[in-house]
């Protein structure tokens, strides 16, 4: 039998590594600060009445994706929705069938819990497109779940729902499940479609205020699933925590009363910065990579040249960070985040394009 996955390398890298002056590579938008939001110190009351969720804010999150309380399942970021909604949905030895490339947690939460991985492409010549026929090739009638991210992560390329109901479909026949990581769907604000909640009993779906909104530290996260496929990861969540900080809930609560004010400030910003990463990646035709039209990150891929001496380069001479592409098993890309302040994306992208000039002088055939 081989050995329990333990511990993930990417987010000790990122914990410890991934830091720079010029930071590309931390996925969510720049921090929104508390003195922004309308807080009183009572609206911080240490203790509450939370057990199985805390009322207000299961009625918030539910309120927002059109769906009953009892299919909310309220958890420290999409990271716990995550584990919470695998744990319940195979059991150690079965099959999980999950997107490549991919957030690196996604594989390693699943192999922690004993499934067997096996992969679907979604080739980068194709811009990471979701292809149903790929997962229809690769699912067999032992599959339990399907795993993708929309927005993907490390592209941002978009799933729609009517892809998304194929999957379904597929996974329907097989009696699976399919879990939608759609943490960086909220960074589609007015242009969000529906959540894959909607498509069926078989959908779980993870998401957090965490990513689009720069609201990272209330690690406000939650699952939604059938009640009582919620009921399960509720009791399941016993096991971990018993109840979240109190006041975390209450601020979560306070954060989503006024989301629409932390949505505009996230949505300004990523319309420069995107548009900034348009014409970076425009005026570099070796690093081909299609262009999000939403989210945070694009994953171009470095035609000549090491991808690690790159980043090496550009950590040491020029202070800027990008995630390498072996994080996400593409060892010949990387991942360029630009939800930072626009005048740090913009240093951290022309420092990115002197790297790759001084790249090019070790490589003469370029
Ligand atoms: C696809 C995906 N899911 C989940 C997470 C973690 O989200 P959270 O901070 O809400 O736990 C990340 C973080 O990068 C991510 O990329």
């Amino acid at each position: 039998m081989s050995q329990r996955v333990m511990s993930s390398d990417y987010m000790a890298w990122s914990k410890l590594h991934s830091g720079s002056k010029y930071n590309l590579a931390a996925s969510g938008v720049r921090w929104y600060a508390l003195k922004d939001l309308p807080v009183t110190l009572a609206d911080l009351e240490i203790n509450g009445p939370s057990t199985y969720g805390f009322a207000p804010l299961q009625e918030a999150i539910a309120n927002r994706f059109g769906v009953t309380t009892d299919m909310v399942v309220a958890a420290a970021g999409t990271s716990m929705a995550n584990h919470l909604a695998m744990a319940v949905a195979f059991e150690p030895g079965e099959e999980v069938l999950i997107e490549h490339p991919t957030y690196e947690l996604l594989v390693s939460t699943a192999q922690y819990l004993g499934a067997q991985v096996t992969r679907f492409s979604r080739p980068a010549e194709d811009g990471f497109r979701l292809d149903p026929n790929t997962i229809a090739r690769a699912i067999t009638p032992a599959t339990r779940l399907i795993v993708l991210a929309n927005l993907h992560n490390p592209s941002s390329a978009f799933v729609d729902n009517a892809t998304l109901a194929q999957v379904g479909e597929l996974a329907r026949g097989v009696g699976a499940r399919v879990l939608v990581d759609e943490v960086y769907l909220e960074a589609m604000f007015d242009h969000r479609p529906p959540s894959a909640i909607h498509l069926g009993k078989e959908f779980i779906v993870t998401s957090s205020l965490t990513k689009a909104y720069g609201l990272n530290g209330l690690r406000c996260g939650w699952a939604l699933a059938e009640p009582q496929l919620a009921q399960k990861m509720w009791r399941l969540h016993d096991l971990f925590g018993v109840i979240p900080a109190h006041p975390a809930e209450r601020l979560s609560v306070i954060a989503f009363q006024h989301l629409e004010q932390v949505a505009a400030s996230a949505r300004t910003l990523l319309q420069s910065n995107l548009a900034l990463l348009h014409r970076f990646l425009d005026s570099h035709p070796e690093l081909p990579a299609s262009k999000p039209e939403f989210g945070t990150i694009a994953f171009p891929k470095l035609l000549r040249g090491n991808v690690d001496t790159l980043c090496a380069l550009l950590r040491e001479k020029y202070e800027t960070t990008v995630v390498p592409g072996k994080f996400f098993e593409m060892p010949q890309h990387f991942r360029i985040a630009v939800g930072g302040e626009t005048t740090v994306v913009q240093e951290g992208l022309e420092r990115l394009g002197r790297a790759l000039a001084d790249l090019k002088l070790f490589h003469t055939d370029w």
